[in-house]
């Protein structure tokens, strides 16, 4: 930005903050209901201006609500000053792009505890905000990844990385990705790695320094399109050709990632949107207390190449977004099973919702089978339902009859369990928790509470094998235990998430270990109502769970609750099964026509014994 238009701006910023002093007063503007403030990290990215011109697009669709923005210039000092300023003003919720993860935790833990706080594109340290809406940056990477590799195919070929900002959050989770993918692929080497700050002209400097002293390179992969430009030039002005450019970022407009791939310059870029349009909607959302509000929004990464272009971006589903003849939106949902007090309160919440937002509802009970899960989705194709939403039992397996339902122009909606499919254009939209972080949870506060350094013997009660919540709560609980070694799993078997099936393992591992001679200190339950199961067969051995066996587990039921004030179970990791408005709300913007993020992740929290007296009775589950 030149100096000129800098100042004009910082006019405009000053001129928005007094404006905003005088909210409501009415003295010579229109009314407003609501005051927005929006802390933006800088505004010299070509992304960041786009995320901020969204902003104002769907801000002025709202008669009732004013926005004021600040520029941090990229200073995490200056947007901690920022975010003070905005609440000095009095607004009503913030959405905020931090800078630093860390620098602005405090300031923003501080803003949440006062109004609603929206996180766009970085995040902070812990969960003090109300809703993060951003990319996957470390999928994003990965699809480069998958892509270049696909490009350079069995010749293989060399790679140039081209990184933001040292230091940021998206550039170490893009180029994580990106390497991971990459390191599988025969024959392709990243020869090197060069920072230049999301910009296109350092970009460009960088690259023509380091081409005057290397042979080519087969790709340059910068992580945004601006850098990807920048090296384009270089290689422009050298007279070098031959070198494949790739990109993130996919924005249109002159110089934008999509012009490029229209020109061929670039081979191809991804779309990383910015998520300012969906800021203000859910901003407005979470301002009229809707229900169903989620945790974190992860929006869609599109492939952008010469072809995809022209034969039209693939979209999750059919165009059809029109429900039936009279408007009634008819859902088909396929349910996992019974296993658990988890999953009864989650039909429930669906039944329910449904009832309430006036969705008719086909139920199907799989069993705990697959195959019938199946076959209630081939049944909804049939019937020509509106949408399909089902919980996967184990992740692997649903490819074909996705299929069928994209192919019958059904949108599905994946609830609670994702499944292990690459193509994400077969599903509108996954809700549901993080296993991974509720794994890492229930070690985090495991090593926490023992504070030891003394060996630790664990056993673990798995779910269902095969299934999302089995896999990732294992390796989230594994990785932080990494770094303990003094901690170790000797015993690990599947209880299926059966409170019965929890209590027999548990009756046989106490003999198991008893005949070796073993003994252990913690149960890691995967559910709660596995370890209610295993407190039985604790105490029929006589041993006193949750004294001389720590016990964690995860969902927070409300049997959970008891065990924990009855001093039997230490803490229980909330998995979040009231899903049901959050669902019949994406199903209606769906068909409202707006756009629905990638993935939808609920809001949820961990429960150790001292907080049980005082929340039970508040337990919805
Ligand atoms: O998919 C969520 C898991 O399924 C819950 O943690 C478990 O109790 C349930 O049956």
């Amino acid at each position: 930005m030149g100096t000129g238009h800098r100042g004009a701006f910082i006019i405009l910023i000053f001129l928005s903050l007094l404006f905003g002093s005088c909210r409501r007063e009415d003295t010579g503007p229109p009314p407003f209901e609501f005051l927005i403030g929006v802390s933006m990290a800088n505004l010299t990215e070509p992304w960041r201006i786009n995320m901020d011109g969204e902003i104002k697009e769907e801000a002025a669709k709202h008669k009732n609500l004013r926005v004021v923005f600040t520029d941090a210039a990229d200073s995490s000092e200056r947007q901690i000053l920022d975010v003070k300023k905005l609440l000095a003003q009095g607004i009503d919720l913030l959405i905020v792009s931090p800078t630093d993860a860390e620098a602005l935790t405090p300031v923003i833990a501080e803003a949440y505890d006062k109004i609603p706080v929206i996180l766009l594109d970085r995040s902070v340290i812990g969960y003090d905000y109300t809703l993060f809406i951003g990319p996957d940056n470390q999928l994003i990477g990965k699809q480069a990844g998958q892509y270049i590799a696909e490009l350079l195919r069995e010749n293989g070929g060399e790679v140039v990385e081209i990184l933001g900002r040292s230091g940021s959050p998206p550039v170490t989770d893009r180029s994580r990705g990106f390497l991971a993918r990459i390191a599988h692929a025969k024959n392709i080497k990243v020869v090197d790695e060069i920072y230049a700050d999301w910009l296109r002209d350092k970009s460009e400097d960088r690259i023509t320094e380091w081409l005057r002293t290397h042979e080519s390179v087969d790709v340059i992969f910068a992580q945004n399109d601006a850098m990807a430009y920048g090296a384009y030039r270089a290689t422009e002005k050298l007279g070098i050709t031959g070198i494949k450019f790739v990109g993130i970022d996919g924005l249109p407009g002159p110089e934008g990632g999509i012009e490029m791939v229209e020109k061929g310059i670039f081979a191809a870029t991804f779309t990383c949107p910015t998520g300012g349009k969906e800021a203000v909607i859910y901003a407005m959302d979470i301002l009229h207390h809707e229900e169903g509000i989620p945790k974190k929004m992860i929006l869609r990464t599109t492939l952008l190449t010469k072809k995809t272009l022209e034969e039209g971006i693939p979209t999750p589903v059919s165009q059809n977004r029109s429900s039936g003849a009279d408007g009634k939106i008819i859902l088909g949902f396929a349910q996992v099973g019974k296993e658990s007090d988890w999953r009864l309160a989650n039909t429930e919440s669906i039944k329910t919702a449904a009832r309430e937002a006036g969705i008719e509802l086909l139920f199907r009970d799989g069993e705990q089978r697959q195959e019938n899960q199946i076959k209630a989705i081939r049944e909804f194709i049939e019937k020509k339902v509106d949408v399909i939403a089902f919980s996967a039992n184990v992740e692997s397996g649903w490819g074909e009859v996705l299929r069928e339902a994209k192919a019958a122009g059904i949108p599905v909606f994946i609830i609670d369990r994702p499944v292990d499919e690459k193509d994400e254009s077969l599903w509108v939209n996954l809700m549901g928790s993080d296993f991974l972080e509720e794994g890492r949870r229930s070690a985090q506060w495991l090593v926490k509470y023992m504070d030891t350094e003394e060996p630790v013997n664990i056993v673990e009660l798995q779910g269902t094998i095969g299934s999302a919540p089995a896999i990732d709560r294992k390796i989230g609980f594994e990785e932080v235990l990494k770094g303990y070694p003094n901690y170790k799993i000797i015993h690990s078997e599947s209880g299926d998430f059966f409170r019965s099936t929890g209590e027999e393992v548990m009756r046989r591992i106490l003999v198991e270990l008893k005949e070796n001679g073993e003994s252990f200190d913690v149960l890691f339950a995967h559910n709660d109502d596995m370890a209610i199961g295993a407190i039985k067969a604790m105490e029929e051995v006589g041993l006193r769970p949750g004294k001389d066996i720590v016990i964690v587990s995860v969902d927070g039921i409300r049997d959970a609750f008891k065990m924990m004030i009855a001093g039997k179970l230490n803490c229980s990791v909330e998995c979040n099964p009231l899903l049901g408005p959050q669902l019949m709300k994406a199903v209606k913007d769906y068909f409202a026509g707006k756009e629905l993020p990638v993935r939808i992740v609920t809001s949820e929290d961990v429960f150790p014994t001292d907080v049980a007296r005082e929340l039970l009775r508040s337990r919805k589950y």
